[in-house]
């Protein structure tokens, strides 16, 4: 495997992914481990990221300087070339201004690190700060028109240092060139692949579990189906299954889940019809964080009770993914935590007493879905939506009753339909229908009628913290209208909404 050691980059998770994507496997490690416990680690090469620090200034991030020592071959990329120029003696400038977007970058001589490249390629920029004089060490392997040391190399050592960003798409041929690097360069064999994580994972599962059960929360969502279908392939009837029907699911979201865990894979599943609860406790609030709090106690209460009743159960499985793990700092040698902008309900309590196991802690979402797909999870499934803990109760604004769910339902059943047969659903990462508390007046064949607002919400984005809105053909957006006030009693109004977050959130409330 190749280690990314973080220095505060925003790329890092990029940098990483663009290595798996090469087969290699990946993970990214905090900036300050030392030598020896990267010599430890033993991987077949480093990678230091870039990060928003210049190397003169209070508190840079460093690395141990032991780690050149180590023959272990390494890119530094931005921030890390400069450090890794600086602690060898080579001379940094300041930044007069920054550059910032594509730059032709010509590769002087041929190196293995551009094997495949032309010899001119647009290499993405954003820096500050570059690398004046190298020291002797050092040779220039390629260089921009305002940027001379764009891409080094030591002149003994496999250690190489690029300004520009291979990780993001800006970068003509960036993976050609992390693929020279670590295939070539490190001798990874490229030979990681979802199915020998699937093997492998089932390994640490049947030594961890033995003859014990485990339990899974099932939530419809992509990351606990794909936890439960790959510990029900291991250890099969030592699975039980727990999927709460809160009563805010979306149209046939319990009936997919209980076809495929009792059918497909024929898991001990726990259905809990919580609907009555829910909505009892629910009655009469509209206010969206009491909503928020009562829905995750009253989940953690029905599923507590359920976990009761199932004998020897010493293990509880969960779908934690390798972004929450890097950002939780949870993992002794990752970077340090960061703050997430928001807290997932439906989380459970550690005060339940089960041990964890957590299968996908080492993927990203793209590898999750990639490995639900390859244990025979259906396609919709494993690329639906996602969809928040506290349900529909965050759509409907406002009170919380039956009749607006049961609207809600229908009107987000017609908006998913029309997104497949235009072939966008895809395309988009999240989309859904809002029942607003405000009723407007409209005129039906000749009555006049007053009747409820639906918004529809679509986004795009890459990680759920921005997002932008979907530019929706108008046609499509016609047809959703028509067949949803049509259709739905009690919509006579549809809106668009067009806000990108931020400021706005992806949800309404
Ligand atoms: P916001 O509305 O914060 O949403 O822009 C970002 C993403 O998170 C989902 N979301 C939640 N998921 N429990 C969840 O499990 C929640 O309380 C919650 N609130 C928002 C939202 O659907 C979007 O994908």
């Amino acid at each position: 495997r190749v280690l990314v050691m973080d220095f505060g980059s925003q790329t890092a998770q990029l940098i990483a992914r663009r290595v798996r994507d090469q087969n290699v496997f990946c993970q990214i490690v905090r900036c300050d481990l030392t030598a020896d416990r990267i010599k430890e680690l033993n991987p077949k090469g480093l990678i230091l990221s870039g990060g928003p620090a210049s190397v003169y200034s209070e508190g840079a991030p460093r690395v141990d300087p032991g780690v050149f020592e180590l023959g272990i071959p390494i890119l530094g990329i931005c921030y890390g070339m400069q450090l890794m120029c600086h602690l060898m003696g080579g001379e940094i400038l300041p930044a007069e201004s920054r550059e910032f977007g594509r730059a032709a970058c010509s590769s002087k001589n041929s190196n293995r690190l551009f094997n495949g490249l032309p010899e001119t390629f647009n290499a993405w920029m954003s820096h500050g700060d570059q690398v004046g004089s190298l020291d002797g060490m050092f040779e220039v392997i390629a260089s921009t028109k305002t940027c001379a040391n764009a891409a080094i190399q030591h002149k003994d050592r496999p250690i190489y240092g690029i300004q520009f960003h291979p990780e993001v798409t800006h970068t003509e041929f960036g993976a050609q060139l992390l693929s020279n690097f670590v295939r070539d360069i490190c001798g990874c064999s490229g030979a990681w692949r979802i199915s020998s994580l699937i093997e492998q994972e089932k390994q640490i599962i049947r030594d961890k579990v033995g003859n014990n059960r485990v339990i899974c929360g099932l939530s419809g969502g992509v990351d606990s189906s794909v936890v439960a279908a790959l510990i029900a392939e291991t250890i099969g009837d030592q699975l039980s299954c727990i999927f709460v029907d809160n009563g805010l699911l979306r149209k046939g979201e319990r009936d997919q889940v209980e076809k495929n865990f009792t059918e497909h894979f024929k898991t001990d599943l726990h259905v809990v019809d919580a609907r009555d609860r829910f909505m009892n406790e629910l009655a009469g609030v509209d206010d969206p964080q009491k909503k928020r709090k009562i829905i995750g106690k009253v989940f953690i209460d029905c599923f507590r009770d359920e976990a009761k009743s199932i004998e020897n159960a010493k293990f509880l499985a969960q779908g934690t993914l390798y972004p929450d793990v890097i950002e939780s700092g949870a993992n002794p040698d990752g970077p340090a935590a960061t703050i997430k902008s928001h807290h997932n309900v439906g989380g459970l309590p550690e005060e339940l007493g089960f041990e964890l196991i957590e299968p996908l802690r080492d993927l990203f979402k793209d590898e999750v879905r990639r490995m639900g797909l390859e244990l025979g999870l259906p396609e919709e499934m494993v690329w639906r939506h996602p969809f928040p803990g506290p349900g529909l109760a965050v759509r409907c604004l406002g009170e919380v009753t039956e009749e607006r769910l049961s609207i809600i339902r229908e009107a987000d059943a017609i908006l998913i339909e029309e997104l497949y047969a235009a072939g966008l659903y895809r395309d988009i990462q999240q989309a859904f229908v809002v029942l607003l508390p405000v009723q407007s007046v409209g005129v039906m064949g000749d009555a006049r009628t007053y009747e409820n607002v639906a918004a529809i919400r679509a986004i795009e984005s890459e990680d759920f913290m921005t997002a932008d809105w979907f530019p929706f053909p108008h046609d499509v957006l016609q047809r959703i209208s028509t067949r949803i006030i049509n259709s739905v009693r009690g919509i006579n109004r549809v809106v668009y909404d067009i806000s990108s977050k931020p400021p706005s959130t992806i949800e309404w409330e």
